[in-house]
């Protein structure tokens, strides 16, 4: 039986629900909402049963796919389990009860949750504070570059205008920047994965603010030469910006704060496992330098006399950059992750994710071009290069992994490896899962080899088959509509 959608199966006067009384006096709400706004006819909403309503939820379901449900290797995006206690502990009334605009003396337990998870993630970056307030991580690297600018104006080098992003990195670094008012300037990265340091050495000057890095970068390489390109950027007064996404391959081993970085933003819905995506809002935190913080975005949560407090009076602040003080519920989920797992369970992490990307990039790299022959972190870029001298793309590659049940890995991305597919399986990964995977990979290389065009018509076993992505993107369809009676 095919299933139908909610809002065909309705019929008039069908109902699953039963809703409380009404606790506010119905004349209140006349008295709020003006004349011209109030409804004077019902909603048109199906009518139906609540196991119409059920089905219809499920059905939907069942046409996503998430970490529930399977392998998700998007490189750079670090898609882990997101474990249930996170939902649990952040559902609990004292959290999801309280109003935001309550005074500082009626939330004393959350904001020592802010303040302690502040100080944690201080600790695991190297940082001395940070603002939990970033609404996500292209969000924290706004706020970061308004930090920075904010300090060289303080210091009065407002000539100080031109950022050093390398080639490597991901969009929402130039747009960060070009959106502070910094003009961009690329560093090429050399045949090794890192970023050059003559080069670098050559582009610095009294007009470049910072540079802004990814340490593991988006080829999944630690910078080898980050102490001296840290010295390199110092010595000429610039600062240096570390983009967190890829955290998950360092913590409790190393951290940014001692590889010479002085700002940091970090993806709470990456590394800390809270939802990603589509399932609900992010967090980008926002860690500075000792000699930083004073720029940070206000309130900064202070602890004072044995109470926590909201701090407005901080002068030099770049002001507050989300309402109230953040996505407060993510910041509980990721409070609970750390609390869970530990010191010792985040260095663990780290391990394990970068274990488990050297054992599939060793498996896979007989098969797919492997442009950096190193030890990666925790990703690594394969190239398609090989398949696409046989007119296979990457692209079709990604489609027809979907029809063997898994999340393709991230294409064309870094934008300096040809046909790229940027593989980061994460610790949560079992071996089973790793080994299933290679070896689904190996088919779909032999299916290049033997039946190209069959990879080519991919994707056969999902819900829709290939989009016309051009015109996905210029004709949106966002809203169901009911289909045409015969007579219309
Ligand atoms: C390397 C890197 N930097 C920054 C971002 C931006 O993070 P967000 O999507 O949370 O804004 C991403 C997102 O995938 C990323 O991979």
């Amino acid at each position: 039986m095919s299933q139908r959608l909610i809002f065909e199966v309705g019929k008039p006067g069908r109902k699953g629900y039963s809703l409380p009384k009404c606790d506010v006096p119905v004349r209140v709400i006349d008295e709020i909402v003006p004349e011209e706004y109030l409804r004077n006819s019902d909603p048109e909403l199906p009518q139906v049963s609540e196991v119409d309503a059920i089905r219809h939820f499920t059905a939907l379901s069942r046409l996503n796919y998430g970490v529930d449900s399977g392998f998700y290797p998007l490189g750079s995006c670090t898609m882990k389990y997101n474990p249930k206690i996170n939902e649990d502990v952040s559902r609990l009334e004292g959290f999801s009860g309280v109003h935001p605009a309550l005074p500082d003396c009626a939330v004393q337990g959350c904001l020592e949750l802010l303040y302690k998870m502040d100080l944690m993630l201080a600790e695991i970056t190297g940082m001395a504070r940070v603002s939990l307030q970033p609404a996500a991580g292209a969000h924290g690297e706004l706020s970061g570059l308004m930090i920075m600018r904010a300090y060289h104006e303080h210091n009065k080098e407002e000539q100080r205008k031109k950022i050093i992003i390398p080639d490597t990195a991901h969009g929402t670094n130039p747009a960060s920047a070009a959106m502070v008012g910094y003009e961009v300037i690329e560093v090429k990265t050399d045949s090794r994965g890192n970023v050059n340091p003559a080069e670098l050495r050559q582009l610095m000057s009294e007009e470049v603010a910072g540079l802004m890095l990814t340490n593991p970068s988006t080829l999944g390489l630690f910078e080898e030469n980050i102490i001296e390109v840290a010295e390199i950027v110092h010595n000429s007064g610039g600062l240096l910006y570390y983009d967190g996404a890829n955290l998950n391959a360092i913590m409790g081993i190393t951290r940014p704060g001692d590889m010479g970085f002085d700002i940091v933003h970090l993806n709470l819905h990456k590394t800390f496992s809270t939802p990603h995506g589509g399932g609900g809002p992010g967090s980008g935190p926002v860690g500075v330098k000792k000699e930083l913080v004073p720029f940070l975005p206000t309130p900064v949560i202070q602890y004072r006399d044995g109470h926590y407090m909201r701090d407005y009076e901080q002068p030099l602040s770049i002001g507050q950059v989300k309402s109230f003080y953040g996505n407060f519920a993510v910041v509980v989920k990721a409070y609970a992750y750390i609390m869970t797992m530990g010191a010792a369970g985040l260095r663990n992490v780290s391990e394990t994710a970068v274990l488990n990307a050297n054992y599939l990039m060793n498996k896979l790299k007989e098969y797919f071009h492997l442009p950096y022959e190193r030890t990666c972190m925790h990703e690594f870029v394969l190239s398609g290069q090989t398949q696409k001298e046989k007119g296979v793309s990457t692209l079709d590659m990604a489609k027809r992994m979907m029809d063997y049940g898994f999340h393709p890995p991230t294409v064309y991305f870094p934008l300096i490896v040809k046909e790229a597919m940027m593989f980061e399986p994460t610790e949560t990964e079992n071996r089973e899962v790793l080994d299933e995977v290679a070896e689904i990979l190996l088919h779909i290389a032999r299916e290049v080899e033997e039946s190209p065009e069959l990879v080519k018509g991919a994707p056969y076993r999902t819900p829709i088959g290939r989009l016309d992505e051009v015109k996905a993107v210029r004709e949106p369809v966002l809203k169901w509509t009911p289909p045409r009676k015969n007579n219309e």
